[in-house]
């Protein structure tokens, strides 16, 4: 299994492109499914996610071709509506092939995806809302079989905000016969990103990006070419490493309008922020400022840059709350951090961080994606050696992470 090994303590100084959204590329390469003819993708990253992905979509009999940031999904050929639980376990994300294939073939079966490491994640408002569409749903022997000649429009009010949910109720809907409101809907940026992805497909979509979606079925979607957005949890990571240890970083090829939330606390906690179009510069001369944060659905605080804003504050002047309101076990990445002498107090969902003026290398254990990042911020910062252990949660949704920081001037190397 695959360490990083980080010598701590390097400003980070330089230019660097950021990746092509993972949390946008996952919902995309399902919704090729939809289709019979081609969906061409630009700025496609090369995850373990998208491999994972990507397998699944071939077990269905989709064909894929891929050339470097660019993937054709021709989904002409799907002869299986079936996703096991061997390529379903691994990633969660494989239950957005669920409303595509009932939408298009009229038949899914796929596995339940079970807990996970930060929290149980059901996946009942998916259910919820397709059989409100229609679709008998049976769940048995750790399957959802989902069975509807055609899906119907119909009003959908999701109990929580959910982002695959909304995703996978999106997609299904482009094909039901009428109209679908979908309410509560997420307003992540990948969820329109997707909805563009449809509409470039030939779908009706209307408010994507607005807690209401409408979408008017239309008998089929064509093929269409598509470019990813960019990954705003990978720039916020990189942001975050910046703001921790210094230094003066530009990331070329990003949305800044979709990082508003992160933007913020950066310059709360004191680094210099400007901004172009496609691009953000981050200057950080002092220890930063704790800064006390809550998440929440977008535009809220993003659950999945929480890890990195902690391992910030541990070495932040002063103390920062921070409060996981998505997630009910998404801690794990603080009692790692006390190895390398950071000061957290952890009470229910809150954890309180006194900020210390310095950590010290040791070696940890990553517990999942985003921990992992907060992991390796942590050890960035610290006097001496990190090693991280179990980084191929890190490769799930990082492209060459240790090579973007050592480009930036990092001491990080990967061990086999
Ligand atoms: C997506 C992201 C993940 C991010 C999360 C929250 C992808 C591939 N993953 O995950 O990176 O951390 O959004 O922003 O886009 N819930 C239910 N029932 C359901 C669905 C969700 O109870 O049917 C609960 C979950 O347990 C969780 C909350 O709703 O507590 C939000 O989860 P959700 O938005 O669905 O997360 P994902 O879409 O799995």
């Amino acid at each position: 299994m695959d360490k990083l090994i980080i010598q701590g303590g390097k400003p980070l100084r330089g230019e660097l492109e950021v990746s092509g959204a993972k949390n946008a590329a996952l919902p995309i390469l399902c919704a090729a499914l939809l289709a019979s003819e081609p969906l061409e993708l630009d700025n496609v990253p090369r995850l373990h996610d998208v491999a994972t992905m990507a397998r699944l979509l071939e077990q269905l009999g989709t064909k894929i071709v891929r050339a470097g940031e660019h993937m054709t999904i021709d989904a002409s050929g799907v002869s299986s509506v079936e996703a096991p639980y061997e390529l379903v376990k691994t990633m969660r994300a494989s239950i957005l092939v669920l409303g595509p294939l009932v939408a298009r073939f009229g038949a899914a079966r796929v596995s339940l995806p079970g807990g996970c490491a930060i929290g149980q994640r059901p996946v009942d408002q998916h259910i919820k809302g397709l059989q409100a569409m229609g679709a008998e749903i049976h769940v048995e022997h750790g399957y959802v079989t989902a069975q509807a000649s055609r899906l119907r429009g119909t009003h959908i009010f999701t109990d929580m905000v959910t982002v695959t949910g909304t995703e996978n109720l999106m997609m299904a809907a482009t094909l039901a016969e009428g109209e679908t409101v979908i309410e509560n809907a997420a307003r992540e940026p990948e969820v329109t990103d997707l909805a563009r992805a449809l509409t470039a497909m030939g779908a009706r979509i209307e408010g994507a990006g607005t807690d209401r979606i409408i979408v008017h079925g239309v008998e089929r979607l064509r093929g269409a070419r598509h470019r990813v957005m960019a990954d705003r949890i990978e720039a916020g990571t990189f942001l975050c490493a910046v703001a921790a240890v210094g230094g003066e970083v530009l990331l070329a090829r990003v949305q800044p309008e979709t990082m508003e939330a992160t933007l913020g606390k950066l310059r709360e906690a004191g680094a210099r922020i400007e901004l172009g179009n496609d691009w953000v510069r981050i200057a950080m001369s002092a220890r930063p400022r704790a800064v006390s944060l809550r998440t929440a659905p977008y535009p809220g605080f993003a659950t999945d840059m929480q890890a990195q804003f902690m391992a910030v504050n541990c070495i932040a002047e002063g103390v920062g709350t921070i409060t996981e309101t998505i997630f009910e076990n998404r801690f794990m990445h603080a009692l790692e951090l006390q190895r390398l002498g950071a000061d957290i107090a952890l009470d229910g969902n809150t954890a309180l961080v006194k900020g210390v003026p310095a950590l010290s290398g040791a070696t940890v254990m990553a517990t999942d994606l985003r921990a992992s990042a907060g992991l390796v911020i942590a050890g960035l910062v610290a006097r001496g050696e990190t090693v991280i252990e179990r980084i191929y949660h890190l490769d799930r949704g990082y492209e060459r992470m240790e090579a973007k920081l050592s480009g930036l001037g990092a001491v990080i190397e990967r061990r086999s």
